[in-house]
């Protein structure tokens, strides 16, 4: 018999990763296969090409199948861009004298309303914050309790326009790649998800997935996400600043970067030195590794990241 599969792909600026599990009962039980193929099409995240982005997408299902990954019909997508927002929301459902159920838990979150949606943009997730019984009680996980009028569910609500969106599922579509009605995911929750312990989200983390043309920041507390935004800079912004420092090109940029740069300065020795080749000339230069991190690369990260959170 064919066991349940779900398919989950990272839509990357640099990057796109396909990954497919089985599951059971709901949860993911054995990972079947990753495959990752270089992006096109995007830039900070979003479509700026439809037809390069498309080809990319076409070498990703290529891909997966030459792994021999089964692609689940309804897939789930991570996405990360600057315009992604949030709302804290509320939903309610009526239980008079009942024990909390799941179904009741997930009619509370179909219900979930902000004071204030935002206009022309589509509600993508909904993750639980806090449930509240009868109007008073607040409580993690009601399932079980007993209420005598009803259980109402705080929930925090990540939003993105539609027109972003439209271009995402319209390309997935021409591949045969279905979204589920609930499968599209801020890559910042799913970084969340997938790395941090309960302990982390429930004493305070501040969480930064440093991207190639994104940011995304989400910090969670008493187990869940407080704020979250995602930053139109990512590590292309240091290797560009290297290529215009160093006078090279991006390609040297990006060794540069790979292979030297480190932000913890007490792994820099006074002598430590890069040789490179300009763009310009055939005689390579040489630059103190020190000056390269703390005249070029730390500034960067100061200006466009530190800063803003
Ligand atoms: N060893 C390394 N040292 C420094 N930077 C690295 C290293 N390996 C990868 N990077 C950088 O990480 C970036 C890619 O990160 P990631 O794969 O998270 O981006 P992405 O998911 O494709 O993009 P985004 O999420 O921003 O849309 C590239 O800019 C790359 O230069
Ligand atoms: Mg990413």
């Amino acid at each position: 018999m064919l066991k349940d599969v779900i398919t989950a792909i990272d839509i990357g600026t640099s990057k796109l990763v396909g990954a497919s599990a089985e599951v059971e009962d709901g949860k993911v039980k054995e990972l079947i296969g990753i495959s990752e193929v270089p992006s096109s099409g995007l830039r900070k995240g979003e479509v700026v090409d439809y037809q390069a982005f498309l080809e990319a997408l076409s070498m990703l299902r290529e891909e997966m199948q030459e792994n021999k990954i089964r692609i689940s019909p309804n897939i789930f997508i991570g996405i990360s861009s600057r315009h992604l927002t949030y709302r804290i929301g509320y939903g309610e459902v009526r239980i008079e004298g009942g024990t909390v159920t799941p179904e009741h838990i997930d009619i509370a979150l179909d219900n979930v309303k902000p004071s204030d949606p935002p206009k022309d943009e589509r509600l993508i997730t909904v993750v639980p914050r806090a449930f509240i019984l009868d109007d008073r009680h607040r409580v993690r996980n009601p399932i079980g309790m007993t209420a005598n009028t009803s259980l109402e569910v705080e929930a925090f609500m990540f939003y993105i326009p539609e027109t972003l969106v439209f271009n995402f599922l319209r390309a997935l579509n021409e591949l045969d790649f279905k979204v589920d009605d609930k499968g599209i995911f801020p890559t910042s929750l799913a970084s969340s998800v997938a790395t941090l312990t309960e302990e982390e989200k429930e004493s305070g983390t501040l969480l930064i997935d440093l991207g190639h043309g994104t940011t995304d920041v989400i910090f969670y507390f008493k187990g869940s996400p407080s704020f979250s935004f995602t930053l139109p800079v990512g590590s292309f912004n240091i290797t560009y600043d290297i290529e215009i420092g160093l006078r090279t090109n991006e390609e040297e940029a990006e060794r540069i970067k790979r292979t030297f740069v480190t932000l913890n300065l007490d792994e820099i020795s006074e002598n430590d030195a890069v040789t490179y080749q300009p763009r310009y000339g055939s005689m390579t230069r040489t630059i103190r590794l020190k000056n390269l991190v703390t005249d070029i690369v730390i500034p960067r990260i100061e200006q466009s990241i530190v800063s803003q959170i």
